[in-house]
């Protein structure tokens, strides 16, 4: 079997620099990729945010690496012998979705549905699930949006594991630490299999508190999942309204899931809370009036709104789809969308974030840019990080423990969800305007078109981590590139015979 380096030698063998004629000052560089590792991204270059290479670099995960100092993302599981709290079995299927109140669409189903099961655990529980693929042709997997799971169960072909295969099944396995809303998708030719449906909603309810419905800050408890089915904008897999049935007085609170490519807006002309971002609840969160909140894709929002006195209150959940929250008899007509957003950077009041950010051990960048090239053979208009093409991107080393500090800058005209697996980061700056309220923790951000973004995260989970934005479509051109910690290796590869395509 070749050698690593060998595969990614092959990789960009065919690189061809072209030299535009004229002015002469482009440089197209065309990349054929062959199989190749993630662990050889970045070479030659290896971003070592401010730290000397191989300096300091052996303090890895004591307890997860061998005598060699080395450890596959494999070994990184939970608990091997804990016997699992919660226990489901998911098949994906490629087949018609049914959409209620709509057209069926062709795409990936889960158990039977898109979305698939909502799973709901107990914070603390260990959560196991049984992946099953019946019929997705091109291998599919299960990746846990905003979990911090550990590596091996990240879901990410060809670099946690193989695309499980038509008639093969692989075993999720994570605690529940953090109690929240999150999802579930295919991390498997994402941008395909994500856009038609692979995907269904994880609620992490808060230990100690009573069971589902109720919370403990609300009375009734909805997950209000967006996804558009060939141009369809449905809710929870519907392409109608929903009406939850609440008692005048009481609290609803409303899981928001932008599963989509793009940002979605949430408003109503009632006031509501934003009680939690991205799994992380809002400390103090105050009351909303006339403002939008808008959500990244990928991200949630959390929204508390109290049913009125009389009749319905209508939260409007993406563009096209409402929640009414009250009398399931009566409606609330529509209301427009607020031009003014809320400002999470200045929501809630601040509290400790348990470490920190002033004294970071790493400081990376993180720009992103856009210029002309050829990928794969493939001619365009593709991204750029730090001023270089997929699969010439930086790769960001840490040490566990690390305190890490990221600068996202927005050099393109499109809007950019960014997105870190495993980790929460926090954000600290936007455009150099210190973070004032609630500690705002996000696993999935969008930079705006000349944004800047400071953010910062502590390195407490091993492993090798994508970081992409979470436009599909963008990552597939070139938008990811991974954290990866000192001393984790994987034995998967990309475009190998397994026929690993993670975006
Ligand atoms: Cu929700 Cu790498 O993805
Ligand atoms: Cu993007």
């Amino acid at each position: 079997m070749p050698s690593r380096r060998e595969l990614f030698r092959r990789a960009v063998i065919g690189t061809a620099v072209i030299t535009a004629v004229g002015a002469g000052t482009l440089a197209w560089s065309s990349t054929l990729l062959g199989e190749y590792s993630v662990m050889d991204m970045g070479d030659g270059h290896a971003d070592h945010g401010g730290h000397e290479a191989g300096a300091s670099e052996t303090s890895v995960a004591s307890g997860t690496v061998g005598g060699s100092g080395e450890v596959s993302v494999t070994a990184l599981t939970a608990e091997a012998d804990r016997p699992a709290d919660v226990h489901v079995e998911l098949v994906a299927r490629q087949e018609t979705i049914d959409v209620p109140g709509g057209r069926p669409i062709e795409g990936y189903t889960v158990n039977g549905t898109s979305p698939g099961p909502e799973i709901r655990a107990r914070q603390g529980d260990l959560v196991e699930v049984e992946f099953v693929n019946e019929s997705v042709t091109d291998g599919a997997t299960l990746h846990w949006h905003g979990i911090d799971v550990p590596n091996a169960a990240d879901g990410v072909a060809g670099i946690t594991q193989d695309a499980v295969p038509v008639g093969g099944r692989f075993t999720y396995r994570f605690e529940a630490t953090d109690a929240g809303t999150y999802w579930y998708h295919s991390h498997q030719v994402s941008h395909e299999q994500v856009e038609r449906g692979l995907l269904g909603a994880v609620v992490i309810e808060p230990a100690g508190q009573p069971a589902s419905p109720a919370d403990g800050t609300s009375d009734v408890d909805v997950v209000a999942m967006l996804h558009l089915y060939g141009g369809q904008h449905t809710l929870n897999g519907r392409a109608k309204d929903e009406h939850v049935a609440a008692e005048p007085g009481s609290t609803v609170r409303v899981r928001v899931v932008n599963t989509d490519q793009g940002t979605a807006a949430v408003w109503s002309d009632g006031p509501f809370r934003v009680v939690a971002t991205d799994g992380h609840d809002v400390n103090q969160p105050s009351e909303v009036e006339g403002q939008r909140v808008l959500m990244p894709a990928g991200g949630r929002a959390d929204v508390a709104v109290r049913a009125p006195e009389h009749g319905t209150v209508r939260l409007h959940v993406g563009g096209a789809r409402s929640i009414l929250i009250g009398d399931p008899d009566a409606t609330a007509p529509p209301s427009p969308q607020p031009s003014e957003t809320l400002d999470l950077l200045a929501y809630g009041a601040p509290a400790p974030l348990g470490f920190d950010p002033a004294s970071a051990d790493r400081t990376y960048d993180y720009v992103i840019g856009r210029r002309f090239g050829i990928i794969d053979g493939r001619p365009g208009n593709f991204w750029t990080i730090n001023g270089r093409m997929f699969p010439d991107v930086p790769m960001f080393h840490v040490a566990e423990g690390d305190v890490v500090r990221m600068r996202i800058v927005n050099d393109t005209g499109d809007v950019h969800p960014m997105h870190l697996h495993g980790h929460h980061v926090v954000v600290l700056s936007r455009d150099g305007v210190a973070a004032s309220g609630s500690p705002w923790w996000v696993d999935s951000l969008d930079v705006r078109p000349g944004e800047s973004y400071e953010i910062a995260f502590v390195a407490d989970n091993p492993g090798i981590w994508s970081d992409h934005c979470h436009t599909l479509s963008h990552a597939v051109d070139g938008l990811v590139t991974h954290v990866m910690y000192e001393g984790v290796t994987t034995p998967f590869t990309i475009n190998g015979a397994a026929g690993n395509q993670p975006e």
